[in-house]
């Protein structure tokens, strides 16, 4: 298991370039399954879960071609449409394979994808929806069984806000009879960079982007190329980083306008924050102040970047509550996070963080992925050496970061 090795205190200076969203990808590596022809994704991040997809891809039948940023799929005929559990264990997104096997093939077979380290992260609400669009779904032995000879159109509102529950019934109601009408809708940028490359493919999609979006059935989707959105939260972990190190970082070929929240937060930190057509600036000098920080949907501040702002946190003058609403455990960074020298106190939802604080060096375990870029934004403005262990953690949603890190100044370095 490789692990960092991080020499802080560290300014960020100089220009990092965002990759593709992982979490744009992996809908969109799905959308495949919904034709027959190839569909070429292009600006695809160089991820362990954009890898595990697409195994998984060509588990069921497809041809997939991978050439550095870029994926050819072709879905000719789907052989077994069977995800099972030793993939979807590693990653939960495989689910996303439920709807359009469902749509295209009529049946499908998909392992639960069971908890994670953020909580226990059902996929009732996507089941519940494919029962509204017809589909007899069975649950047993830890495999969902679904099943539809041809699903219809229906009027689908969601409970609560859901990511992959909003992507996995889009793509399924793209070839559905009749008009599908999702209610509650998820609005990140992702679920809108999907809907583009489900149009461009043929399907009648409106409302993306909004929390009401309408499908109108069609009988066959076709090929498309797309390119897929910057990565937000990357983005937003290398904006947190420029402030957490007092730096200077130029962040380019990201989409300024998907990091709204980050943007008015850092700025009433005391943050510089500056952009100018796909490049965002971030500089901090001396004290910054702490203020209340609570997760929301999108476009509110997103549940991907909490841990690295309690990370920046650690170092503003002041006391702050961080609240995470979107997942029940979402603060396996905290312990770490104090064990490095961090003034933080837990209560429910509720993380009470008191700066700031003087943070040395230490062994941590990274625990999730996002955790993990926590632990590496406190090793690079702690006083010392820190050893994070387990960054397979990070592998799968950061590409290369001590690459990017180390062009940006730091000194870290990835032992196997
Ligand atoms: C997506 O996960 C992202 N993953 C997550 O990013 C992100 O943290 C999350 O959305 C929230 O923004 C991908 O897009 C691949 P949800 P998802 O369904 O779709 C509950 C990362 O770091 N819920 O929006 O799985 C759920 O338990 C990952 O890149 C149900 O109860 O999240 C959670 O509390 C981590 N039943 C809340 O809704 C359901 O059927 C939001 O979950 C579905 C969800």
């Amino acid at each position: 298991m490789d692990r960092f090795v991080i020499e802080g205190p560290v300014r960020l200076a100089g220009e990092v370039t965002v990759s593709g969203a992982k979490n744009a990808a992996l809908p969109c590596l799905a959308a495949a399954l919904l034709t027959a022809d190839a569909v070429r994704l292009e600006n695809l991040p160089d991820v362990a879960d954009i890898r595990t997809l697409g195994k998984l891809l060509q588990q069921v039948g497809a041809e997939v071609v991978r050439d550095r940023r870029c994926a050819a799929i072709e879905a000719r005929t789907i052989g077994s449409a069977d995800a099972p559990y030793d993939l979807v264990k590693t990653m939960r997104a495989s689910v996303l394979v439920l709807g359009p096997l469902l749509a295209r093939v009529g049946e499908v077979r998909v392992s639960l994808p069971g908890g994670c380290a953020i909580g226990v992260r059902p996929i009732n609400l996507h089941l519940a929806a494919f029962e509204k669009l017809g589909a007899e779904v069975r649950l047993e032995h830890g495999y969902v069984e679904a099943r539809a000879a041809r699903l219809k159109g229906a009027d689908v509102a969601f409970d609560t806000v859901t990511v992959t529950g909003t992507e996995n019934v889009m793509l399924a109601a793209t070839l559905a009879r009749g008009t599908t009408r999702l209610r509650n809708a998820a609005r990140e940028p992702e679920v809108v960079d999907l809907a583009r490359l489900l149009i461009a493919m043929g399907a009648r999609i409106e409302g993306a982007g909004t929390d009401t979006i309408v499908i109108e059935g069609v009988e066959t989707l076709h090929g498309a190329d797309h390119a897929v959105i910057p990565d937000r939260i990357e983005a937003g972990t290398y904006a947190v980083a420029a402030a957490a190190t007092r730096g200077d970082v130029r962040i380019a070929r990201c989409a300024p306008e998907h990091l709204g929240a980050l943007v008015a937060r850092l700025r009433a930190t005391g943050a510089s924050v500056e952009s100018e057509g796909d490049v965002l600036r971030v500089r901090a000098d001396g004290p910054l102040l702490s203020h209340d920080v609570a997760t929301a949907p999108y476009p509110g501040f997103p549940t991907d970047l909490q841990a690295q702002w309690m990370a920046l946190a650690t170092g503003l003058d002041g006391i702050a509550t961080i609240t995470e609403t979107i997942f029940e455990n979402r603060f396996q960074h905290v312990a770490e996070l104090v064990r490095m020298g961090a003034n933080i106190r837990l209560e429910g939802r509720w993380a009470v963080v008191e700066g700031p604080s003087r943070l040395t060096g230490a062994r941590v375990m990274a625990s999730d992925l996002r955790a993990s870029a926590a632990l590496v934004l406190a090793a690079l403005a702690a006083e010392g050496e820190t050893t994070i262990e387990r960054v397979y953690h990070l592998d799968r949603g950061y590409q290369r970061m001590e690459e990017k890190l180390r062009a940006l100044g730091a000194r870290v370095r990835r032992v196997s």
